[in-house]
């Protein structure tokens, strides 16, 4: 951002696009098979970025690179989930591999195990943790230790949800728990990494079309209970589609945040809000 004196007019004033500029900037992408990391990649690859597409399908990778550069992005993808330091550290050296550095990284993989915990086996829990917390833990350790070491003002994106605040009808001891979980990493990691310039922030969803959330659309009556529920209490007076989270996964990436940082951020329609 540029100097700022009182009255000024700034360069970004002149022309706001600048601030979202990730042009010639890599991001590594985790769940990049997924609703919500597909349309972050495909998002970063039309600013120009480079993006390292993580997960556990190639298929779905394969088909993403294809979107990120039909767009204008420059693609790459790895197969893997980031289920330990070893597969994190591979994809932070698949993305300097291929494209020489890193500045953002956006955590897009995510799982849910619904079940009532009288009936949930702790396996299932535990999966739901590892997946939502241990990963992004595992992704954090790897990239933000080479920001530190390349004095790289990296940024840092998790994925939250409604319920890291909210509890839930439907049985989500884990889900609740490790978006919670979330919601803390954020903001301590925006602390701790506060004094190298890095930002990290989430973003706070609430019931999206995904197949994380598939179960909600289709006959299943406990899905479909929790969808009404969460819809009559989302004052826009409907759920999200991909388009209406990829403005702030921008800006939150982007040097328009510099100065916005261990924030969890609401894109719910306007749930939490009442
Ligand atoms: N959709 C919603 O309503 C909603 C609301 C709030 C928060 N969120 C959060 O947003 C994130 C993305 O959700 P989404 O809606 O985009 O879901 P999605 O379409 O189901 O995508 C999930 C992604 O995570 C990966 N994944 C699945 N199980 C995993 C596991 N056990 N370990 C590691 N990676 C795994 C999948 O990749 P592979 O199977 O190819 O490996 C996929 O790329 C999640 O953290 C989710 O909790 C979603």
């Amino acid at each position: 951002m540029s100097d700022n004196e009182i009255g000024a007019v700034t360069e970004w004033m002149k022309d706001p696009t600048k601030m979202f500029d990730v042009s010639g900037q890599t991001a590594i992408v985790t769940g990049a098979s997924g609703a919500f990391g597909r349309g972050i990649a495909i998002t970063l690859g039309a600013q120009g970025a480079n993006v390292l597409l993580a997960s556990g399908n190639e298929d779905e990778l394969k088909s993403v690179a294809k979107d990120v550069e039909g767009v204008g992005g420059k693609a790459a993808y790895i197969v893997r989930r980031p289920d330990s330091l070893e597969d994190a550290e591979a994809m932070r050296e698949a993305a300097l591999d291929n494209f020489g550095s890193i500045k953002m990284l956006a955590i897009g993989s995510g799982y849910n195990k619904a079940g009532f915990i009288h009936e949930l086996e702790y396996e299932d829990w535990q999966d739901v943790m590892d997946a939502n917390v241990r990963g992004a833990w595992f992704m954090a350790k790897a990239v933000g230790s080479y920001w530190i070491e390349n004095d790289i003002k990296g940024k840092m994106l998790l994925m939250s949800s409604v319920r890291g605040r909210h509890g839930n009808i439907s049985g989500y001891t884990g889900y609740c728990a490790s978006k919670g979980a979330t919601d803390a990493m954020t903001r301590v990691l925006a602390t701790e990494w506060a004094k190298y310039g890095m930002t990290v922030n989430a973003i706070a969803p609430t019931v999206f079309r995904s197949n994380l959330t598939a179960w909600m659309y289709g006959d299943d009556e406990l899905g479909q209970a929790t969808k009404a529920r969460s819809l009559s209490r989302i004052p826009l007076g409907r759920l999200g589609e991909v388009d209406d989270l990829i403005g702030m996964a921008l800006y939150l990436l982007s040097p328009a945040s510099d100065f916005c940082t261990g924030q969890v951020m609401y894109v719910d329609g306007g749930f939490t809000a009442g």
